[in-house]
């Protein structure tokens, strides 16, 4: 079995990378990623020399590079992660979203439909549908709460979601989709809440926490992101969509509270900013389908994981610090410079 995983240098990916070649040590991945900014191969040093697993640096968007590393392997699946994913930055400048995970996605369905790929995953999120109040605890989003997007990132992948449900209907691609609520865990980019957090609290700067704090997000701990996406290529029906999450509701303020009690440091350190424009008051996943379906249920508990994350955090100094003594940097201050 021959699969192509794009956006294997980023955090999921890398993570599904890892837990492919352990799952399946008969199969061959490939991961295809453009390494941007969010993109770090060293995360991958792991398993470079190992001969089930090739690594191509390439844009998704660019349809030769991508028609050429069809042709070579000829893939039986193709997981697609690739994409522009941090919110902040597509407030910022939301074309390179537009390219990326609209475009880049119709780039790989097209070579998905040459090269005649019998699985085509998309790797969408719980952003499509929008938010939920926080004083309705009682709704969820389902399979058919309607797209309600509130970014540019989430209405890029909105968009590119639609996209791969049309590629079924009129090519008849067979493909897959899932909507995930917000991951945690090791390799997490120090640009999104808990890495970003960690990271600040043990160099005793300021946490930035946006608006009054209480935004909700469902967290689910990658590795159960990535079994999830496993079974669905295996066994999921084509033409069908599945959300991902674990019931695992928190408020922003609680996460930033539960980092300093784990690592000791004050509380003095929260710092309230200006609100992120638009911001999504909740996301919570009701995972009931792909738990009937498929079986799947998460296996970390959030008290669990959560500290297993700061661990790994505390542990991989020499992963993270390379990233925020370049770029990363210049990024913080223009995002957070003047807050
Ligand atoms: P990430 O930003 O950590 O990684 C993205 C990866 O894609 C990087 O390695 C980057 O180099 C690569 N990439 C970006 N543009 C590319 C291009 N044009 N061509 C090839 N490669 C390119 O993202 P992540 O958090 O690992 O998210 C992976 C996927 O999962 C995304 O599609 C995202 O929308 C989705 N998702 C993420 C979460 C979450 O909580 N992080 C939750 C649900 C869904
Ligand atoms: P983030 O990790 O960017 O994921 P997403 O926006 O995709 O859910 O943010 C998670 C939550 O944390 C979100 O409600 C915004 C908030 N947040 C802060 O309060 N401060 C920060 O510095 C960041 C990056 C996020």
């Amino acid at each position: 079995m021959n699969i192509i995983v794009t956006g294997g240098a980023g955090f999921i990916g890398s993570n599904f990378v890892f837990h492919m070649l352990k799952a399946h040590p008969d199969y061959r991945i490939i991961c295809l990623d453009k390494l941007t900014y969010a993109g770090n191969l060293s995360t991958l040093e792991p398993v470079m020399d190992n001969p089930n697993f090739r690594f191509v640096k390439a844009d998704i968007c660019d349809k030769e590079a991508v028609d050429k590393l069809f042709a070579e392997e000829k893939p039986d699946i193709v997981v697609n992660f690739a994409a522009e994913s941090h919110v902040d930055r597509s407030i910022e400048n939301p074309q390179i979203f537009l390219e990326t995970n609209i475009i880049g996605t119709s780039v790989l369905m097209d070579a998905s439909r040459k090269y005649g790929v019998k699985r085509y995953h998309q790797v969408s999120t719980d952003e499509v549908y929008g938010d939920l109040p926080l004083d309705r605890p009682d709704l969820f989003f389902t399979e058919n709460t309607p797209i309600h997007t509130s970014s540019p990132y989430s209405s890029s992948k909105a968009g590119a979601d639609l996209l791969v449900l049309a590629y079924h209907r009129t090519y008849g691609l067979p493909v897959t989709l899932s909507r995930c609520s917000n991951n945690y865990g090791p390799y997490h980019f120090p640009e999104k809440l808990i890495p970003l957090m960690i990271i600040r609290a043990l160099h005793d700067e300021s946490l930035p926490v946006y608006g009054d704090g209480l935004n909700v997000r469902d967290w689910l701990y990658v590795e159960d992101h990535c079994k999830a996406i496993d079974l669905i290529i295996h066994n999921g029906k084509v033409g069908e969509v599945y959300n991902v999450g674990g019931h695992n509701e928190m408020a922003n303020i609680d996460i930033v509270k539960l980092i300093l009690k784990e690592l000791g440091k004050s509380e003095d350190l929260i710092t309230y900013v200006t609100d992120r424009a638009g911001h999504d008051r909740r996301y919570a996943i009701d995972p009931t389908k792909i738990h009937n379906d498929l079986g799947w249920l998460p296996e970390t508990k959030f008290a669990d994981g959560i500290v297993k994350t700061i661990k790994w955090y505390l542990d991989n100094e020499s992963w993270w610090q390379p990233i925020i003594s370049g770029e990363y940097q210049n990024y913080y201050e223009k995002m957070y410079g003047d807050k």
